[in-house]
């Protein structure tokens, strides 16, 4: 079976929503097999050679992707990998859709040449700060998840 993993970081629980909800929509695929893991619980990154796509998410801090993602990254740069599949997304409040992930899309192209993005990144709204989720984003996670897995299979 095709194997995802969703690696994210969250504070406040927001964006550990969005992460759930994406691997449900990749789950709806019935032939992919969705783990959904915080920046910590990745112990070892060469784990990551066993996945076939990555899935990163992080909260907006101050336009950035947040720092606990970076050093992620930087830890994960260090392995060799084959190539993979990839996709982002960020939680975010007012104006600043999209900013932060775009960043970790950028990072994560300069240091993990084995990701190749395959779909436009995903922005989910949180109300404030600490949440909640605007109406209406888990279920467009859930729809997100699902174009990835046919990006995925295709
Ligand atoms: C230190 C910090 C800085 C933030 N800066 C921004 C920002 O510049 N733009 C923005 O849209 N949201 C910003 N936010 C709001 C976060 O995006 C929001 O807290 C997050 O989406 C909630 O996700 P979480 O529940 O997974 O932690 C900031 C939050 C924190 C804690």
């Amino acid at each position: 079976m095709t194997k995802t993993i969703i690696i994210y970081e969250s504070i406040y629980g927001n964006t550990k929503e969005v992460a759930d909800a994406i691997a449900e929509g990749i789950r709806e695929s019935g032939v992919i097999e969705c783990t959904v893991a915080k920046t910590r619980e990745v112990h070892h990154t060469d784990d990551l050679a066993g996945f076939d796509a990555i899935i990163f998410g992080s909260p907006n801090h101050n336009q950035e992707p947040s720092r606990n993602m970076l050093k992620f990254i930087e830890r994960a740069s260090i392995v060799h990998l084959d190539p993979k599949v990839g996709a982002a997304f960020d939680t975010y409040t007012g104006g600043n859709k999209g900013i932060a992930v775009k960043k970790l899309e950028q990072v994560v192209r300069q240091k993990m040449s084995c990701i190749t993005f395959v779909i436009d990144s995903f922005s989910a709204l949180v109300e404030d700060r600490k949440g909640p989720l605007s109406e209406g984003e888990l279920n467009r996670a859930i729809e997100f998840g699902k174009q990835v897995a046919a990006k995925i299979l295709a």
